[in-house]
């Protein structure tokens, strides 16, 4: 028996484009290997999304295909790993017996075993008797249980989770093609916004200790990489409690490990035992140098203090760059999903941002984005007003606005009747859309004049189907696939296409997360990942057009 070929698609948000390339990474070590081709593999997984029903049907699609290949590969084994294993449970496999594994976010840590045991089974069953492979197959299942959310401790469950995390495996073809990772700081969410799964789906929140983050980090800066981004469905809510070290004489000591002296960085410091974000956000911008860019997602609209914008704006190498979504523009809607805050408070949270990260002279404007839900349900002419003129107030440079999608599970699924019209959804987004895009645009022009620092990230898409180039989905990623295409072009690939002399198009990101294109001469490869001064000379939408300084 050969290595055994693993094809894993990814669907849904970062958090899962980061545990699978943690799974991809504790396999390989347990000797599988990928392919791009689930034509051509022994098992194939989908890591899933519940987020909203499109999400679901994509993955149903996918299996509704794999029933079809099975008939001919009985040996092949199917599994569905994620939010969608963990809301659907084993429902999921009763409605489609082509699955033979199923993993939630929170188990991952178990999956090469549920694998392997399935693998067995099968190979057991076939020889005993080639036919019954085909009828019967080896199921294995690894799901939290919505009744069993993990304590916010970290409890023994958590401890094993955490492994995946700290077993991360950089590959020379990573190192190669990446000087972008995601680290995550918090698993989970205790919000429980009327609308989301996440929470049913992740379990309770709960913090990574900073030293496993900071470890990870610096490892991931050994090998290579320069820009980090801290996942995290509330980044901002961050808190580690170190427990206390009590001496004989009972007085509570500083844990070991804090270097983190900077008092004016504070306010919402709970004492030497608590790391807070801003700690932590300080102490990896102290430790680890080698990470030129420092960003994170998502930022919840409250609870986000002072303390943590002026780590922000004291350290150069954390982007001024914050995605804190609204969901609306209405107090009643708010308060109807249940997001603790009024949009007096956003205003003046955004303001408050404003006032101490925005310095365009400095060339560090300040970048927000935002999320927005239409069509939640009762919401009238005047909740959809509102959200206009939260967007027009907000300025984001861009925003993603989404369709409200009812969620089994979820309070408003359970509670309130979906009852804005499809049409009407499809009319407040398409009407949001483009009011977001007059403002990217208008953003974009502000820009042209500005000097930046720009994080080289490769030949811009452009460049790339010129040459032909165009990247596969998943190439340089191990044959991960993310929502069927490839998110960036890696530099392994493009030593292959270019050389000499000749003026290609790069492409890069200024701190704030804006796109910008320079011509430069082909054989510059050396420039990706570095960060270089560029002076926009020309903006369409959000496309910056720069030149070298
Ligand atoms: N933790 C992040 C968001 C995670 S989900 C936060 O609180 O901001 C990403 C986005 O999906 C959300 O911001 C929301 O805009 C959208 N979303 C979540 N549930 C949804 C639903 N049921 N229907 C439509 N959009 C939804
Ligand atoms: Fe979902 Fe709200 Fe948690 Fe974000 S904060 S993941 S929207 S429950
Ligand atoms: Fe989707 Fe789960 Fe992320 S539901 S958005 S993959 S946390």
């Amino acid at each position: 028996m050969g290595k055994k070929r693993v094809y894993l698609e990814t669907f849904g948000c970062q958090m899962n484009e980061l545990d699978s390339e943690l799974v991809a990474g504790s396999l390989t070590s347990l000797g599988y290997s990928f392919t791009r081709d689930s034509d051509d593999a022994d098992i194939v997984l989908y890591n899933t999304c519940s987020v909203r029903e499109r999400a679901e049907q994509k993955v149903w699609s996918r299996l509704g295909a794999m029933k079809t290949a099975k008939k001919d590969r009985p040996d092949l084994v199917v599994g569905v790993l994620g939010c969608m294993a963990e809301r659907d449970g084993t429902d999921l496999m009763h409605r489609m017996p082509v699955v033979d594994v199923m993993c939630g976010p929170a188990e991952l840590d178990k999956l090469p075993e549920l694998i392997d045991n399935a693998v067995r089974t099968k190979a057991a069953l076939a020889a005993d008797d080639p036919s019954m492979a085909i009828r019967k197959s080896a199921k294995a299942v690894a799901l939290q249980g919505s009744a069993s959310r993990r304590s916010s401790t970290l409890a023994a469950a958590g401890d094993s989770l955490e492994s995946l995390d700290l077993g991360r495996m950089v590959s020379p073809v990573d190192v190669d093609s990446k000087r972008s990772a995601y680290v995550r700081i918090t698993r989970g969410c205790n919000k429980f916004c009327t609308y989301c799964v996440v929470p049913h789906t992740r379990g309770a929140e709960i913090h990574r200790p900073p030293a496993h983050i900071i470890d990870e980090i610096k490892m991931l800066a050994d090998s290579g990489v320069v820009e980090i981004t801290l996942l995290g469905q509330t980044v901002n809510h961050y808190r580690f409690e170190h427990g206390s070290a009590v001496t004989v004489d009972g007085v509570v000591q500083p844990q070991k490990g804090r270097t983190y002296k900077g008092s004016h960085h504070r306010d919402s410091f709970a004492g030497d035992e608590t790391t807070t974000f801003a700690d932590l956000l300080y102490r990896i911008h102290e430790e680890v140098p080698a990470i030129r860019r420092l960003r994170f997602v998502t930022s919840y609209p409250r609870d986000f203090g002072n303390d943590v914008l002026e780590v922000i704006r004291d350290c150069p190498r954390i982007c001024r760059y914050i995605h804190v979504p609204a969901q609306t523009g209405s107090n009643r809607m708010l308060k109807m999903m249940n997001r603790g805050y009024t949009i007096e408070e956003y205003d003046e949270f955004i303001d408050r941002c404003r006032s101490y990260l925005d310095q365009p002279e400095l060339g560090r404007p300040l970048m927000l984005s935002g999320d927005v839900i239409v069509g939640f349900p009762t919401e009238t002419d005047e909740d959809h007003e509102a959200t206009k003129r939260m967007l027009e107030r907000s300025r984001y440079k861009n925003c993603f606005i989404f369709k409200y999608s009812p969620r089994p599970g979820t309070v408003a699924y359970d509670k309130i009747p979906d009852d804005i019209p499809d049409e009407i959804k499809r009319a407040r987004n398409n009407e949001l859309l483009a009011l977001q895009a007059r403002i990217s645009d208008e953003i974009a022009r502000e820009q042209v004049g500005r000097e930046f620092d720009v994080f080289v990230e490769g030949l811009s898409r452009k460049e790339h189907k010129k040459r032909g180039t165009d990247v596969k989905p998943g190439s340089g990623m191990v044959g991960i696939t993310i929502n069927g295409a490839a998110s960036k072009a890696p530099v392994a690939v493009m030593d292959e296409a270019v050389g000499g002399d000749e003026l290609v198009q790069f492409s890069g990101r200024t701190d704030g997360d804006l796109i910008v294109f320079f011509d430069a001469p082909a054989q510059r490869t050396d420039l990706v990942g570095t960060v270089v001064r560029a002076r926009v000379m020309d903006a369409d939408r959000l496309n910056l057009r720069g030149e070298l300084i």
